[in-house]
């Protein structure tokens, strides 16, 4: 008998502060990996799947009622339960690499620091959610909230989070750069203040540095 034995592929996410271009990033990144003849699923958090996608929904809704943060973070873990069952955890399983727009440090970030849920609670439902599954790299567009609320705003963007104080953004960048310094081997910290190609070279040489790719 024949054994076929597939090596997992590797799960890449990009994380930022409103207003970082982590979509252009993600694409640049999808193409990359492309080029090397690697099999990708480009995809995003909260989301992912068609039922995490209506978890998104709510999540991003404005209720009259409000929503607090503790409705907030498990409907952004039942989410993401959803996205690693239908789309995360078949992907790797082939051997597909999985770029993903936003991860579980956004929880860290947002939910722990900025809804001050606390990390230990996020630590929880992370192990509850992901096992030992974590992300191979973590790309951080690190951009001051100033300036990144002021591009989102110029790009018409408007959900709940953007909306949020500078005092909220200040305490996602502070977590991601913490987590980020806490884990160097996995985490790379990008200056997304730079111009465009500036950042995407910066990615890319990051990836290269990493998982061992050249660099388009
Ligand atoms: P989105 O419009 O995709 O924002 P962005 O383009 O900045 O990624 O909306 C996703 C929002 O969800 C984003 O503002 C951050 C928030 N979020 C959390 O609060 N916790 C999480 O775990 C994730 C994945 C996202």
């Amino acid at each position: 008998m024949t054994e076929v034995t597939t090596t997992r592929g590797r799960l890449i996410v990009l994380e930022g502060g409103e207003g970082a271009g982590k979509s252009t990033q993600v694409r640049a990144v999808v193409a990359a990996l492309e080029a090397q003849g690697r099999r990708v699923l480009q995809t995003r958090e909260p989301g992912g799947s068609p039922l995490a996608e209506a978890i998104r929904a709510l999540v991003l809704g404005d209720w009259d009622e409000g929503i607090d943060g503790n409705t907030e973070a498990l409907l952004i873990f039942a989410a993401r339960a959803a996205h690693l069952h239908a789309r995360i955890g078949p992907a790797l399983q082939s051997g597909c690499d999985v770029v993903c727009d936003r991860f579980v440090d956004a929880s860290y970030a947002y939910q722990g620091a900025g809804r001050g849920l606390g990390m230990a609670r996020i630590a929880e439902l992370e192990r509850w959610t992901l096992g030992e599954l974590r992300p191979d790299l973590v790309l951080l567009l690190d951009i001051e909230p100033e300036l990144g609320l002021k591009r989102a705003k110029s790009r018409g963007d408007a959900n709940r989070f953007e909306a949020e104080t500078l005092e909220f953004a200040s305490k996602v960048r502070q977590t991601y750069l913490l987590r980020a310094a806490a884990n160097p081997n996995r985490y790379e910290l990008i200056d997304a203040s730079q111009p465009l190609e500036q950042v995407q070279s910066a990615v890319l040489a990051a990836l290269t540095r990493h998982l061992g790719l050249v660099a388009a």
